[in-house]
């Protein structure tokens, strides 16, 4: 998943392109380019292999200056990383330059007859092929939409591609092509944006225009103007987007995890903001309109999701079970439209992505919609296709997430998918008034509770300084925090690189107590709750074996600090909101330990904020 950015306007294009890519770095960072309209009416182009930091070397050794420009930052999908395959692209005779989300996927036939025309291409990139086709309808008097329209139709795949032309100077050309992440419009005075994502353009507008698939965006510096790609208008609708700049700003922490980690207390403040109401004792969704009888009508409900997501829909499984009393399953995104899943209208699917771009929950939504089922999401960014799409959403309302690695988004959809079980109880007759106050009641207090849990001592980065240079961890959990041990092993593993594997504590036996040895820390999550002997027991058996536990508790336990190595510790907290808080240290154990190893938190190696490519 790559980071685009465009400007024109009357101020130099170069600044804010390169502040905006950026922004957008957490979307890949192996190599980055701009290309800026000069006053002499050529397009200079400057790239760099590696992150912004290199290309904004490269420009201030070589400035390149104009008010209209494209940039871009490259999470590799064909060509290796480095300067030649790095975007934008210029076609052979200089006149456009194209920036590319996605993978056109048939661009080596398309390449072939190219070169049998006679065309030579100077990268790897399947991108070249688009900028190749763009000039050659020019040349034969095509407007700049026409060459563009015309070349894309011959593109499949999903894919999202800006264009700039030294021959028509006034204008950035956006197209979307499905679910190749979004393209997001920014409207100014005077002066107009493009973006692959909303904190790339913040600075300098919040009025926003999100494309859609097979749509096409001529952005003047008098306006814009969408229409389909077959030529259609399509009539602009703005969203004003209620996030401040400084909310997609890092200071003053080292890290966007870090701070994203530290947000939480505010995020799920801002997540329960308007949803529970504490005088009435009940909850209000506004992005889901159901009627009692078509609750009640409702037979099940699949989750379907992506990495952190998908262990936040395992949680989801006994919020909505335990509150609304309606059988979960949950699946894959990227396996779900694999099975050829049983699906009718009385069957609800509910797409949980921060992203709302994640590819594969994307068309997992597809599958749902062409099988009949009603379509639901809980997504974090405004605008994106999950929050489009779907006939029902729940915003996460937890403000940009930057970091790659997923940790307020993953509370606030948990506390989502508690607010939809209380809805959903409610208007099913499963909840009774003092019962629904009761659960309503437990999130007046979940703000402080994960407060709390954030004012710690040193005990992180004791733990790191014992442990970063292990090779394996272990993560155990049972119930509702079996889906929490999965989301400590995958943050350890993302950030720090550390094989780390989360595993349901009964499953030990049957195999696993195998690897227990002194050299693979056990990361147990033991707090008090109905299985909380069990846990006791299963700490017990690994240290029998030689193994070290690193245990998570409940504040007040005195028993458990006799068996453990080291105790982490939460406040009590109600079952159904225990993995909100509990996943906090699991998350700050992951940070100190990639911090202690040197690794670079924010963007791990391999890894892109959004995955909007199969
Ligand atoms: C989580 O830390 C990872 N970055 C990754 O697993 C992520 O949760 C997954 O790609 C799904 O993203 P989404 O929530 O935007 O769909």
């Amino acid at each position: 998943m790559c980071g685009i950015v465009g400007y024109i306007g009357t101020r130099n294009a170069t600044p804010i392109i390169l502040e905006g890519l950026k922004r957008l770095e957490y979307r890949g960072y192996d190599s980055a380019g701009l290309a800026v309209l000069q006053p002499d009416g050529s397009i200079g182009v400057r790239r760099e292999a590696g992150k912004i930091v290199a290309l904004i070397e490269k420009v201030q050794a070589a400035p390149v200056n104009g008010s209209v420009g494209i940039g871009h930052t490259r999470w590799a999908t064909h060509g290796p990383p480095c300067e030649r395959n790095a975007h934008p692209h210029l076609g052979p005779a200089g006149d456009v330059a194209v920036v590319h989300n996605g993978i056109i996927e048939n661009y080596r036939a398309l390449r072939e007859e190219l070169e049998a025309e006679g065309h030579r291409f100077a990268s790897d990139t399947d991108t070249e092929v688009v900028v190749h086709l763009v000039e050659g309808y020019l040349a034969g008097g095509a407007s700049l939409e026409d060459a563009v329209r015309r070349a894309l139709s011959q593109v499949k795949g999903a894919n999202a591609f800006v264009f700039l032309s030294r021959r028509h100077p006034d204008r950035i050309i956006a197209v979307r092509l499905g679910n190749a992440g979004g393209l997001t419009v920014g409207l100014g005075e005077g002066e107009n944006f493009v973006a692959s994502d909303i904190p790339a353009i913040l600075d300098h507008t919040r009025r926003m225009v999100f494309l859609e698939d097979r749509q096409m965006a001529v952005v003047t510096r008098e306006g814009v103007r969408v229409e389909t790609l077959d030529g259609r208008p399509v009539p602009l609708r703005p969203h004003t987007i209620p996030w401040d700049p400084v909310s997609a700003a890092k200071e003053p922490y080292r890290h966007f995890m870090q701070k994203e980690i530290y947000e939480q207390a505010r995020s799920v403040t801002d997540t329960l903001r308007g949803r529970a109401d504490f005088e009435a004792g009940r909850v209000r969704l506004e992005g889901l309109t159901l009627t009692p009888e078509e609750a009640r009508r409702l037979e099940r409900i699949v989750i379907v999701a992506c990495g952190t997501s998908a262990y936040a829909g395992l949680v989801g499984k006994f919020l909505l079970e335990a509150l609304a009393r309606i059988p979960v399953e949950v699946d894959y995104g990227s396996e779900f439209r694999y099975r050829d899943p049983l699906l009718n209208d009385r069957t609800a699917v509910l797409a949980i992505t921060q992203s709302g771009e994640t590819v594969d929950t994307l068309a997992a939504m597809e599958e749902a919609r062409r099988k009949g089922a009603r379509l639901w999401s809980i997504v974090n960014v405004i605008g994106s296709q999950a929050h489009r799409i779907a006939d029902g959403h729940i915003l996460m309302h937890a403000g940009p997430e930057i970091g790659v690695a997923s940790t307020k988004a993953f509370t606030a959809s948990l506390v989502d998918l508690y607010l939809l079980g209380c809805y959903l109880g409610e208007l099913r007759g499963v909840l009774t008034g003092e019962e629904l106050r009761r659960r309503v009641d437990d999130l007046a207090r979940l703000p402080d509770l994960v407060g709390r849990v954030l004012q710690h001592g040193d005990e992180y980065t004791q733990l790191a300084q014992i442990y970063y240079d292990r090779e394996h961890f272990l993560y155990l959990g049972r119930g509702i925090n079996y889906p929490v041990a999965l989301e400590g092993a995958l943050k350890l593993k993302e950030i720090s690189y550390i094989h780390a594997e989360g595993y349901p504590a009964g499953e030990m036996k049957h195999g696993p107590i195998a690897l227990i040895d002194e050299r693979m820390p056990v990361v147990a999550i033991a707090v008090r709750d109905t299985v909380y002997d069990k846990m006791i027991s299963q700490i017990e058996q690994v240290k029998a074996r030689g193994g070290r536990v690193i245990a998570l508790a409940t504040e007040g336990d005195t028993e458990i600090g006799l068996k453990a190595d080291h105790v982490l510790t939460v406040p009590p907290t109600p079952p159904l909101l225990a993995p909100v808080v509990n996943v906090i240290p699991m998350q700050l154990l992951a940070y100190h330990l990639a911090v202690r190893r040197g690794c670079d938190v924010d963007q791990p190696r391999n890894l892109a904020k959004s995955v909007t490519v199969e």
